[in-house]
C-alpha cells in the first residue's frame, strides 16, 4: 500500500527544488496535491513532471503570493474544496538574504519575515481548521540546519529559520488534542536548481559547485532534493505517527562535529 494513498497535500514552494522533489515522491506514494508557489510557470512545470512521471496523478499547480494573509486562505480554500479537504500542510516557500546582521535593513527584514515566518504562518492558520474538522493531519514546516545552530553572514535567514523551530514546536503542542502533528525538517546544503543558478551566476559550473561545496558536512556532499523530501515524507506520513513538536536535522552530519578533533 502507497503510503500517502488517498490523502491529499498541500505543498508550498511547489515550484521549487524541494518543494517539487517533495511533489514526485508523494505523488509516487498515492498523495493528491496542490502544488502552491508564487512563480507561476515554476509550478506549472512541476505538476507536468509530477504528471509525466505518474500520468494518473492528481496535481493542482497553484499561482499564489503567500505572504499575503487574504491570498493565502483564498487559495488554501479552493485546494480543500478541489480535493474534498486536505490531510497534510508542506511548508517549503522560502527566500534568501545574504550579509552580516549589523547591516541588515529594515526593507530586508520585512521581506525575508513575510515569507519564511509569515507566510508558513498564514498556511497553518488557514489549513489548521481543515485539519480540525478530520481530527487528524500533519504539518511538515521546512526550517534550515542554521535554525538550530549559527553562523555568519546569513543571520536575517537563520532567525526566520530559528522562529520556523519555534513556531513548529508550540503548534505540536497547542494542536495535539486535535490529532494534529506538526514538525520541523532543517536540512544541510541540498543541491537545488537555486544554487546550482546562483553559483552559475559566479562562474562557477555545477560540476565544480558539486566537488567543492558542502565539505562542512561528515559526508563531504551535498543533499539531493529527494533526501530531503524523504525525511518531509516520513513526518508526513503515519510512519511518524508518534513523532511531533520535533526538529528532524537532515544535513550529512554537519552539525553532529562540533569542530577540530583531539
Ligand atoms: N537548498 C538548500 O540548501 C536548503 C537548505 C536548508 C533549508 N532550505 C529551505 O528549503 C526550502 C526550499 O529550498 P530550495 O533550495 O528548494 O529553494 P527554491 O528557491 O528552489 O524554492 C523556494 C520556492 O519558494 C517559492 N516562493 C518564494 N516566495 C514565495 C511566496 N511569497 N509565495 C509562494 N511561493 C514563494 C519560490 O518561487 C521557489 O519556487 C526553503 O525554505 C529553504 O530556505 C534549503
Amino acid at each position: 500500500m502507497a503510503r500517502l494513498q488517498g490523502k491529499v497535500a498541500f505543498i508550498t514552494g511547489g515550484g521549487g527544488g524541494i518543494g517539487a522533489a517533495t511533489a514526485m515522491l508523494f505523488a509516487g506514494e498515492g498523495a493528491g496535491l496542490a502544488l502552491v508557489d508564487r512563480d507561476a510557470a515554476a509550478a506549472e512545470t512541476a505538476a507536468s513532471e509530477v504528471r509525466r512521471r505518474f500520468p494518473s496523478a492528481d496535481v493542482l499547480p497553484v499561482a499564489a503570493d503567500l505572504s499575503d494573509e487574504a491570498e493565502t486562505r483564498r487559495v488554501v480554500d479552493a485546494a480543500a474544496a478541489r480535493f474534498g479537504g486536505l490531510d497534510i500542510l508542506v511548508n517549503v516557500a522560502g527566500i534568501r538574504v545574504y550579509g552580516p546582521l549589523a547591516e541588515a535593513d529594515a526593507g530586508s527584514w520585512d521581506s525575508i519575515l513575510a515569507i519564511n515566518l509569515m507566510a508558513t504562518v498564514h498556511c497553518c492558520k488557514a489549513v489548521v481548521p481543515l485539519l480540525r474538522s478530520r481530527g487528524r493531519g500533519s504539518i511538515v514546516n521546512v526550517s534550515s540546519v542554521f535554525g538550530v545552530a549559527g553562523r555568519a553572514g546569513m543571520g536575517q535567514y537563520d532567525v526566520t529559520k530559528a522562529a520556523v523551530v519555534s513556531l513548529s514546536r508550540t503548534l505540536a503542542i497547542e494542536e495535539v488534542e486535535h490529532g494534529i502533528r506538526v514538525n520541523a525538517v532543517c536540512p544541510g546544503p541540498t543541491i537545488t536548481p537555486y544554487h546550482i543558478a546562483r553559483a552559475k551566476a559566479r562562474g562557477v559550473s555545477e560540476e565544480e559547485l558539486r566537488r567543492t561545496g558542502a565539505q562542512h558536512t561528515l559526508m563531504k556532499r551535498w543533499a539531493e532534493p529527494r533526501e530531503v523530501a524523504c525525511a518531509i515524507l516520513y513526518l508526513a506520513g503515519d510512519e511518524s505517527s508518534f513523532v511531533t513538536g520535533t526538529a528532524l536535522v537532515v544535513d550529512g552530519g554537519a552539525s553532529a562535529a562540533a569542530g577540530g578533533s583531539s
